[in-house]
């Protein structure tokens, strides 16, 4: 009834503004009157709408109309809100800095699934806890079968985010999902990775080699454990007094910092092209 009642007031402001304009600039009735009226009156109608849909509490939904007619006009498409899957095995630091930032920045994407190997772990309470949907894969469907490929697609997942996951995601995903799979790795690629370079083995390994600066890389996935093209990096230092579970805290700090803000660029760059 709002609705019906914003349209005809709207309506009503905009022909009484219009004559109101027509009228000072002195325009006599006939033809030349009634085109630059129908003029005014097409320009009018969208500022009159939504200045009386705000006092009867209806602007959301004026906006929203008002866009949808634009869209239209112009011949502009929707851009669709991408719908993302997270593969997690362990803790879900990650995962949950994730979620956080798609729960408020919910223009950005939206983390439609969590995927987990491991029953138990934390990432699976992560996900309960904020009401996203999981899923408990198993090795053999996993790497033999289309089974996830087709759950993925079914679900409408655009986008994949490996935080922490830690089996080598095969070949047929990765074609399902060309360019749409990030991952994180707690050091400076291509230094420290490789098959079982995950969590502490890497920060061991960095201390013993005596290097004096660690970091973070987000990077595509492609066929080979810690490969693909590189997005972004992030250093620390790394001071004498430095442990693998110290430095380990500095670099999930770099993570938490940067991986949701990059995603979000990542899947805003894919939107536009
Ligand atoms: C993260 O540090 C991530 O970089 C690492 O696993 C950790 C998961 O922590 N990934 C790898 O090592 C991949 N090779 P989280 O469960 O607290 O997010």
């Amino acid at each position: 009834m709002l609705i019906i009642f914003t349209f005809a007031l709207g309506g009503s402001l905009c022909g009484i503004t219009g004559r109101k304009i027509i009228a000072l600039i002195n325009i006599q009735e006939g033809i030349i009157w009634a085109m630059a009226y129908i003029v005014l009156i097409t320009l009018l109608w969208p500022f009159c709408v939504i200045l009386i849909s705000i006092p009867l509490g209806q602007f959301s939904f004026f906006k929203n109309y008002l866009h949808k007619v634009w869209m239209k006009i112009s011949g502009r498409k929707e851009s669709k809100i991408p719908l993302v899957a997270i593969l997690a095995s362990g803790a879900g630091s990650n995962t949950q800095k994730i979620v956080d930032y798609f729960n408020i920045h919910t223009n950005d994407g939206k983390i439609q699934l969590i995927v987990c190997n491991k029953i138990g772990a934390g990432v699976l309470h992560i996900a309960k806890k904020n009401n996203i949907d999981t899923l408990l894969i198993e090795k053999d469907k996993f790497f033999n079968t289309d089974t996830y490929i087709i759950e993925f697609k079914k679900r409408g997942v655009d986008f994949i985010i490996l935080a922490g996951f830690l089996w080598k995601v095969p070949s047929n995903l990765i074609k399902a999902y060309p360019d749409k799979i990030i991952n994180i790795h707690p050091a400076l690629l291509p230094k420290y990775g490789g098959k079982g370079m995950f969590g502490n083995h890497v920060h061991e390994a960095v201390i013993a080699s005596e290097d004096t600066e660690s970091g973070i890389t987000i990077h595509y996935v492609d066929e080979l454990y810690d490969h693909g093209n590189i997005i972004f990096q992030a250093t620390c230092k790394i001071d004498e007094k430095d442990t693998p579970s110290s430095l380990a805290q500095k670099i999930h700090l770099l993570e938490h910092q940067h991986y949701p803000i990059v995603i979000a660029n990542v899947l805003k760059m894919q939107n536009r092209s």
